[in-house]
């Protein structure tokens, strides 16, 4: 949630290129507005370019720098006004800002300003951080980068909630970033002596794989002549060690596809094998920290439903665990003691809610296992163990080949806590091949004849039963967030008893089936829909004559789920790009939701 990204010493003089490519990379962060501060190449003075919307191709007119610093946004404080937009300067336009996270006490600070006589030309809670330094250090005439830091941090920590910042400073052209909670990573080019602050790693890529990661309550000084990184509590430098990131650029890249989405729905042909051999022994190191032990799976979004299939899973392997939305945690915290495992499903490892269920589990003494694709994260920190997925980046806001990995992480977790991983690894490595000659032109071509069929419905229904329930929320949830139509997923036992009243003449309704002993159950349930007019969309191994139209899977026993949800994907997608969406960013949604 919001992007920032920043250079230092440019080795080209245009860091507003620079900066503006580094946003392109980040723009599934957020997507209301952008903007870039540079510091002009002979004058101490800050220029400012803002605007509303994506990025998309957009070029920029500021002038020749070595220091840009930028930020795309998505709004909490404020609406979608160029206003509001960061970078946020000071009064004198010594200093720009750019700010991820919610100041919790801006409103107090600000006032404290206002009677001060300090004018503040947004809504943002940001803008009071550039106020903050500029009155601090307006006691001091000719101050010297030492003064400029001391007062950043003053400031940052007068500041409440979960914050990450990147502060420019003209005068000494050094950059500050400061972290408590939103993620911020540093870059360095060591050959061209070049310095990046970024709030992920995609951005880095093309400049360089030496990374560091800031943890919570630590700084980094940047300039020409400097890299420090400082503990914020202490004030002190700190010594650390870079990591080299194992990522190429072309990871981060379309590679011919027209969509992010696209490329990583059709990625999932490998990402999920090779995420369960590149984690054979991580995972079964895993089953250690959740043997005999009391378990919760927890996650938002699309991370839920992988929280919820693996309480699916454990239980067809007799064990029993909980499945609880991050963000309704707060409630079941008197359930989780020092004998419980919360396992946090995370694709960013940085969404607010998930980090906050983690940090409450914590405190009652639970063990904490993380499931993550993005490393370095918050999440990872937090945990006791973690088990990282590795599928490459995922650009496209919303979850598919991190989601599904996730998935067969669980699924050979709960096999080998029962000794069954042989034939665990055996439907995993079927299930890539099997996936391998069906996800196809031929699918494709079939979904994006059905995506026309349905672009003008309103409502769509997806029912299932046992595990294909969890994989009905997923699929609706897919459909709900890249084509804004509305899909509703129900357990096919529910229907009779009140969903049914919903069923109209012509309504669409996809049924999710395996081949298992709850295929009759779903086929009934698709008669009785089909009985009141409905459409039936029959989403299954095998085709039945109650379907209308029928969309075959592959059967991969308990992990055609996994293909069925698939087809939910790709029908998503297609919708969308029917509908003139952008499948990449949907509207009003973030990738990384790091406020609560
Ligand atoms: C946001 C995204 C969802 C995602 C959820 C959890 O809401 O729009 O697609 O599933 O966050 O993200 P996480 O990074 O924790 O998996």
């Amino acid at each position: 949630m919001c992007g920032i990204f920043a250079v230092v010493n440019d080795k080209n003089e245009n860091a507003p290129q620079t900066v503006l490519d580094g946003l392109k990379k980040l723009e599934y962060r957020g997507y209301d507005s952008w903007g870039i501060a540079v510091r002009k190449l002979k004058t101490p003075i800050i220029e400012v370019e803002k605007h509303i919307g994506k990025i998309g191709e957009a070029k920029t007119s500021l002038p020749p720098s070595r220091v840009g610093l930028g930020h795309t946004r998505w709004a909490t404080h404020g609406g979608v006004f160029d206003k509001n937009a960061h970078p946020h300067l000071d009064s004198k336009k010594q200093i720009a800002v750019v700010h991820n996270g919610i100041i919790e006490n801006y409103l107090e600070i600000k006032e404290e300003l206002i009677r001060k006589n300090h004018r503040f030309l947004s809504e943002t809670d940001t803008e009071v951080v550039a106020h903050m330094i500029e009155e601090t250090l307006k006691e001091k005439k000719d101050y010297s980068i030492g003064d400029f830091v001391a007062q950043v941090f003053a400031a940052f920590k007068r500041l409440t909630g979960s914050n990450a910042i990147g502060v420019l400073d003209s005068k000494t052209e050094t950059i500050v970033a400061c972290r408590n909670g939103s993620p911020l990573v540093v870059g360095v080019d060591e050959r061209n002596h070049q310095l990046f602050l970024s709030s992920d790693i995609p951005a880095l890529l093309k400049h360089t794989k030496k990374v560091y990661f800031l943890n919570d309550n630590e700084a980094a000084v940047l300039n020409k002549n400097l890299f420090q990184v400082y503990d914020l509590k202490k004030e002190k430098p700190k010594k650390i060690i870079l990591e080299t990131v194992n990522l190429k650029i072309s990871d981060a890249e379309k590679e011919g596809y027209p969509h992010f989405l696209l490329k990583e729905i059709e990625e999932q042909k490998r990402t999920i094998l090779k995420t369960i051999e590149k984690n054979q022994d991580r995972i079964r190191e895993a089953a250690k920290f959740v043997k005999s032990r009391k378990i919760i799976f927890t996650g938002c979004g699309t991370a839920y439903h992988c929280a919820l299939l693996g309480k699916y899973f454990f239980a067809k392997s007799g064990l029993a665990a909980d499945a609880i939305q991050a963000n309704e945690f707060s409630a079941f915290r008197y359930l989780i003691d020092d004998k419980t495992t919360v396992m946090a499903i995370s694709q960013s490892g940085e969404t607010a809610d998930t980090l906050l269920a983690v940090k409450s589990a914590k405190k009652n003494k639970a063990k904490v296992l993380a499931v993550i694709n993005s490393r370095g994260s918050t999440l990872e920190r937090l945990s006791d163990f973690f088990i990282p997925i590795q599928t490459g980046p995922e650009i496209a806001v919303v979850s598919t080949k991190a989601f599904t990995s996730q998935l067969a992480v669980l699924y050979l977790l709960a096999k080998i806590l029962v000794n069954k991983e042989k034939v665990a690894l055996m439907k995993i490595r079927l299930l890539a091949r099997k996936l391998s000659h069906w996800l196809d032109r031929g699918l494709k071509d079939q979904l994006i004849n059905l995506a026309k069929k349905l672009l003008k419905e309103k409502h769509l229904y997806i029912i299932g039963k046992e595990l294909n329930y969890p994989a009905a929320l997923e699929f609706a949830l897919k459909v709900k967030e890249t084509a804004y139509t509305h899909a509703e997923a129900f357990a096919s036992g529910e229907l009779k008893h009140g969903v049914i009243a919903l069923i109209e003449k012509g309504i669409p309704c996809f049924v999710l089936i395996s081949k298992d002993e709850y295929e009759n159950d779903l086929i009934s349930a698709a008669t009785e829909i089909k009985a009141r007019n409905g459409t039936i969309f029959g989403v299954s191994p095998a085709d039945a004559p109650v379907f209308d139209y029928h969309i075959p899977t592959p059967d991969v026993d308990e992990l055609t789920i996994i293909p069925n949800i698939i087809v939910g994907q790709l029908l998503a997608y297609y919708l969308g790009v029917g509908k003139g969406a952008d499948p990449d960013k949907p509207r009003n949604l973030a990738k990384s939701v790091t406020v609560k």
